[in-house]
């Protein structure tokens, strides 16, 4: 869920609705904005969907000089306007958005709410009854009783809160464990939200909020307390992004502008940490953390698992340290039997999923180091990690993952130069990254550039079936993995990642006349046994596509890649696979940006 919060200005509503546009990436189920004039005049408006419906329903009589908003991605209760945020104490005093899960709601509605009856099935309303309830009842002023609740709510649970209390209308109650949430510093107003990009509009000085404490937000002042009521001292600090690097120009999606940003990445990648000689740029700290450790251990969920794969490859190749990767989630909560010193890497672009959180607050907990490769400066696992790389991939919208799967690939190969060279691998010393990264972007390119080949296949293959596999073997079947994945959940086609050995065992069954089976053929040792698997697959109906490097191109090889290093050929072979999605999605008239069900960041366990 996204959150945005203003007090201070008569363009409360535009900049709400401005802010959870910006947010929408977290959840688009349904939206709503609260707003109060301060002179007895308050709104509220909710709908089920995108914030355009929001946007749609608003009339030039809503007005107010502050305001709460959310966008939501739903968890308890099914998305409907009843159940959309703000939700609201029944004597319609208190307003609440929230990004989160209230474990104990269940047992605080019980203990103390018993009486009362439920407009919605969420945890939220549960919240602001209760700060009703201490406020009304037992005469507590609204931070005490804010306070008191916030006391009360169990210690696994998460939340972001905005609270609005109609009777001190100027004020934003807020609060946050686990889920993100920050404050924007602006002149005679302030605000607060989910990410910075959706205060850049208004301002670039931010104030951290940090779990567990409370702030009272007015025009004028920012109070930060601990929840035991102890005032804070916070700096500010700026993001000088521009507003507009989130903006997707003239096209039509922001996945297709990502897509194309990817060569761009890639050279800013270059300029950020290889030095004119090629050589990495990485903190001498970090790595001398690194040289300690006997085991890596990438983490990561989803897009970001899959590029963790792919940096395993790398990190073992060029460091010889044994590297495992792990699905935040699956770690979490079962910890694998761990070797005497090992080292985290935390892959994520958001800098916020929940699931991955998790696993470095345990690992913390346990002592151990860790680094956090992220897209989003300051964001809460970049803050708790013990070291940070960032990926300069610019702002990425789009619900899939494609620029900053390409960059967490990139980063992670300076990295394992770096950790290489500091451990003498001459493999490291060897490896010509500047070089290879320049072939890729080149490489990239010519890929993006040749959209409407793409454009047809994808109209031509993967328009009717209802499933389709990606093969290959080593770092070819990680790419599978992420192609597969970009295909099911911008397109809805059944996809599924297969090492090509494995087809046969079971899988091959699924193969029917003219389902799509595109193998991914960049290695020279694997190349061949890929094109056997493929024969398997024709001779039971398959159509069949490739992705070939072009050394083991063949006649009739459907889509050509440029040469590259074999670590880096990731890089390039899942440029296509993004592109075949993307335009399986548009030709099926789907939404790109925003497919049913998911949401970018995703900030619950
Ligand atoms: C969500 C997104 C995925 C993303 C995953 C991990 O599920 O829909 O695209 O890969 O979260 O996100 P992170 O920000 O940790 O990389």
């Amino acid at each position: 869920c996204g959150i945005v919060g203003v007090t201070g200005t008569s363009q409360s509503v535009s900049v709400l609705i401005e802010g959870l546009e910006r947010l929408e990436y977290r959840g688009y189920d349904s939206a709503g904005i609260y707003v109060n004039d301060q002179t007895g005049n308050d709104y509220l408006v909710k709908r089920v969907g995108r914030i355009s419906n929001l946007k749609n329903a608003l009339t030039d009589e809503i007005h107010g000089t502050a305001g709460i908003g959310h966008t939501r991605w739903a968890t308890h209760g099914v998305p409907n306007e009843t159940n959309a945020h703000p939700q609201f104490s029944a004597d319609e005093r208190f307003y609440l958005v929230h990004n989160g899960v209230i474990e104990n709601f269940e047992q605080l509605k019980e203990e103390y709410l018993s009486d009362v009856e439920f407009k919605s099935q969420t945890d939220t309303e549960v919240i602001a009854q209760l700060v009703d309830r201490f406020v009304v009842e037992y005469k507590m002023d609204t931070q005490s009783a804010f306070l008191k609740v916030l006391h009360l709510i169990s210690d696994d649970s998460s939340y972001a809160f905005v609270l609005m209390d109609r009777q001190t209308p100027d004020t934003l109650y807020v609060a946050k464990n686990k889920s993100p949430l920050l404050v924007g510093v602006g002149d005679g107003f302030n605000l607060v939200a989910s990410d910075a990009v959706a205060m850049l509009k208004q301002t670039h000085t931010f104030m951290e909020i940090q779990d567990r404490e409370v702030v009272l937000v007015k025009p004028d002042s920012i109070t930060i307390r601990d929840i035991e009521g102890n005032e804070m001292k916070r700096d500010t600090f700026r993001v000088d992004m521009d507003a507009s690097a989130a903006d997707k120009g003239t096209y039509p999606f922001y996945m297709l502008k990502e897509v194309d940003e990817q060569p761009v990445v890639m050279r800013k990648i270059v300029q950020e940490y290889l030095n004119e000689d090629g050589v990495p740029v990485i903190d001498q700290d970090l790595l001398e953390t690194m040289k300690k450790a006997d085991r890596l251990y990438i983490i990561g969920a989803g897009t970001s698992y899959h590029a963790g794969l792919v940096g395993a490859r790398m990190f073992e190749r060029l460091t010889k340290v044994p590297t495992q990767v792990f699905i935040s989630s699956e770690f979490a909560y079962e910890q694998p039997i761990m070797s005497e010193r090992p080292f985290f890497i935390f892959l994520t672009q958001s800098g916020e999923t929940a699931d991955s959180r998790e696993v470095l607050v345990n690992i913390k907990k346990q002592g151990w180091p860790s680094l956090t490769i992220t897209n989003v400066p300051k964001s809460t696992l970049s803050r708790e990690a013990s070291y940070t790389l960032l990926l300069h991939a610019g702002p990425e919208i789009a619900v899939a993952s494609t620029k900053a799967y390409t960059a967490q690939v990139a980063v992670q190969a300076v990295l394992a130069k770096a950790f290489g060279m500091a451990r003498n691998q001459q493999e490291a010393v060897d490896f010509d990254l500047k070089q290879q990264l320049g072939i890729v972007a080149v490489g990239m390119q010519a890929i993006v550039d040749s959209k409407d080949q793409l454009e047809s296949i994808a109209s031509r293959y993967l328009a009717t079936p209802r499933n389709a596999f990606y093969i290959g073997r080593g770092i070819d079947w990680s790419v599978a993995l992420e192609s597969a994945l970009k295909l099911k959940e911008i397109s809805y086609v059944q996809a599924e990642g297969f090492a090509s050995g494995e087809l046969k065992h079971g899988t091959i069954a699924l193969i029917e006349s003219k389902t799509p089976v595109i193998g991914i053929i960049t290695q020279d040792r694997t190349a061949g046994l890929t094109r056997s698997n493929l024969q398997e697959v024709v001779s039971r109906g398959a159509s069949v596509l490739t992705i070939v490097s072009k050394h083991l191109a063949q006649a009739d090889d459907t889509i050509v890649l440029p040469d590259v290093d074999p670590l880096l050929t990731p890089l390039l072979s899942v440029v296509p696979a993004q592109l075949l999605a993307y335009y399986t999605s548009l030709g099926k008239g789907l939404d790109v940006d925003k497919p049913r069900n998911l949401a970018k960041s995703v900030t619950v366990q």
